[in-house]
Order: C-alpha cells, then structure tokens, then sequence
C-alpha cells in the first residue's frame, strides 16, 4: 500500500470511536496529563497532574494502560504497576528536565555526597529514580520536604526553578541539580508584564517550574492540578496563565465564564507549548492500541530500586 493510499484511508477514520472500541475489546485504560491536545484529554477516562496519574496508574485493575502524556511519566506507570502493559503514543515525547539530568553524571553527584537525602522531581528516569531517596511531584514537593529530617542536606534535583521555590517555601536549604523546563524556563518577565497591563483584572498563576523572576510576579503558585482548583474557586474575571497551555482545556470547563490567557513565552512569541507533550495525537493513540506499540519496559533491578522511592512518596503525599 501506498502513502497516500495509507493516508486516505486514514482521513476515513473515526478515531474516537476506534480508540473507544479498542478500550473495551483489549481493557485498557487511557491515562491523559492535562498537557495534552484538547482531543485526548477528551476521550482519556483520567485526566490529571503527575501526582494523581502516577495513583491511578498503580491502583487500575484495567491490564493495559495507554499513557497520553511523556516518557518518564509512562515508566512510572510501569514501575508502579509491573503488571500491566504500558502503551506510550509516541516514543519519542520525553522532557528536557529528564534529560537535564543523565543517570551516571547523576550518579557521581549524589555519591559525592553521601551525608544527603536524595529528592527527586518525578521528571527524571527510572535510573534517576532509582539512585534517589525519595520522589516529588509540584504537588507534595512542599509537604515531602517538611517532613524530612532537619539534621540531614538535602539534593534537589533536576529542577532547580522548583527547587530553589520550595526551599524558600520550606526554609530548607538545597544543594540543586541545574536542570529547567524548556516552556517553563522561556517565560518573559517583561512579556507578561505587557500583558498585566492589557489586563488590568487578570491574576497571573504560574507552576512552580517557572524562573523566580516570573514566580514573584504571581498571585498563585502551584502544580496544575492546584492551578485549576484555584481559577476554579477564586472570583477574577481572568487569568494569565503561565504553564503549558494544554491545561486551559480544564480551565475553561470547570469555569466556563472566565477567561483564559497563555502566558507569552517572550513579546514575539505566543508559544508555550511544550514540543514533547504535543508529539502525541489521536491518531498515534489509536495506532498504540491497535498495535500493543510502543511498549514501556524498564529493566526489573531498575524498576525495583526506583519502587522503594516512588511508593515512599505516595506514603508521604
Ligand atoms: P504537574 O505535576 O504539575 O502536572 O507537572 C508536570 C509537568 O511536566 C510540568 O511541566
Ligand atoms: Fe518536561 Fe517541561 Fe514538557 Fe513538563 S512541560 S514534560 S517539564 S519539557
């Protein structure tokens, strides 16, 4: 069969409804992170933030699960739920916050010193995960750090933005891995500024991931889960909102009389998207189902030493 012959044939489908049918015949569940395109978190059965999709993935009596959102995010499915087969739409949507932090380099830091406890942000690798005491997400970061022991220093990696944000929160001091967000790291402290001005009634909320120069600009700081409950509840007409803007999906529903507006990454630029996060579509998802590909696998003396971690962060969250 031709390309074009493939392509035809693929403009005729009706992936929702595909992507429904494969959910029943192969019982599978569809994880979605609120980055995601509009048309996934739609037909996903969760969507959520890091935190809350990492729960589910461990809890799901479902045997597989498709996970719409990026690399590491998936492998912590897997290492949570041995069990169950892990699909992840495109292999190559990964994180440059994972990548910022490469499992040897890593290693050798930590080893030098060994009088730490190790905490690392869930956007790392499993091998990452697996040299690490205990793991984060924007949500517990705060709450996991307060109950650690106070004779001990602490890593903080592989963000630095989020890091160096919960030891002002907490008072703790850090040792921080140099890692950063690509969208999180682009957001102009003048760009935004202009748009504060355009809008003289908008709260600004941003993730945590952002610059401190960005962060002290905010009215509202928190994971995306966090975000969306507070434009939810709180009663500004309007938001500018500096995270990736797949969240503003959510936003809208839960507040649909509010309006929403990206962050600009600089003055010339409207685009905050995050280029790993939007590799995957409604197509790729179908064809993950339809295939049982791209597999997940992370190798069992890995998985098992990242485990420990992980579940002591769930125990702590
Ligand atoms: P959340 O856990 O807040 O959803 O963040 C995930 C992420 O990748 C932020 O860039
Ligand atoms: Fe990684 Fe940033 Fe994309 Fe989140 S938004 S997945 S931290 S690159």
């Amino acid at each position: 069969m031709t390309n074009t012959d493939n392509a035809a044939i693929a403009e005729r489908i009706d992936y929702v409804a595909e992507i429904d049918r494969l959910r029943k015949e192969t019982n599978a569940v569809i994880l979605a992170h609120y980055y995601q395109i509009p048309e996934i978190q739609d037909v996903a059965d969760i969507v959520g933030d890091s935190l809350e999709l990492a729960r589910r993935a461990k809890d799901t009596d479902a045997e597989t699960i498709v996970f719409c959102g990026v690399h590491f995010m998936a492998e912590t499915a897997k290492i949570l739920s041995p069990d169950r087969r892990v699909l992840l739409p495109d292999l190559d949507a990964g994180c440059s916050l994972a990548d910022s932090a490469p499992a040897p380099l890593f290693k050798r830091f930590v080893e030098s010193r060994p009088d730490h406890t190790v905490v690392s942000y869930i956007n790392c690798s499993a091998a990452v995960k697996a040299l690490s005491d205990v793991i984060v997400t924007s949500s517990n970061a705060e709450k996991i750090v307060r109950q650690l022991p106070e004779d001990k220093p602490i890593i903080f990696a592989p963000d630095r933005n989020l890091g160096a944000y919960v030891s002002r929160q907490t008072g703790r001091e850090m040792t921080l891995w140099q890692g950063t967000c690509v969208v999180h790291e682009a957001y102009g402290e003048k760009a935004i500024l202009k748009l504060r001005e355009q809008y003289p009634d908008a709260k600004l909320v941003a993730h945590p991931e952002c610059e401190e120069r960005v962060l002290r600009r905010a009215d509202f700081i928190g994971s995306t889960s966090k975000l969306l409950a507070f434009v939810r509840d709180d009663d500004a007409p309007t938001y500018i909102v500096a995270t990736e803007p797949g969240v503003i999906h959510q936003m809208k529903k839960s507040a649909p009389t509010k309006t929403f507006v990206p962050a600009p990454a600089n003055e010339t630029c409207n685009c905050s998207d995050c280029p790993y996060m939007k590799l995957n579509t409604l197509e790729k998802v179908w064809r993950c189902m339809r295939d049982g590909e791209p597999e997940i696998i992370v190798d069992e003396e890995t998985a098992r030493r990242a485990m420990k971690p992980l579940e002591r962060m769930l125990e702590m969250s």
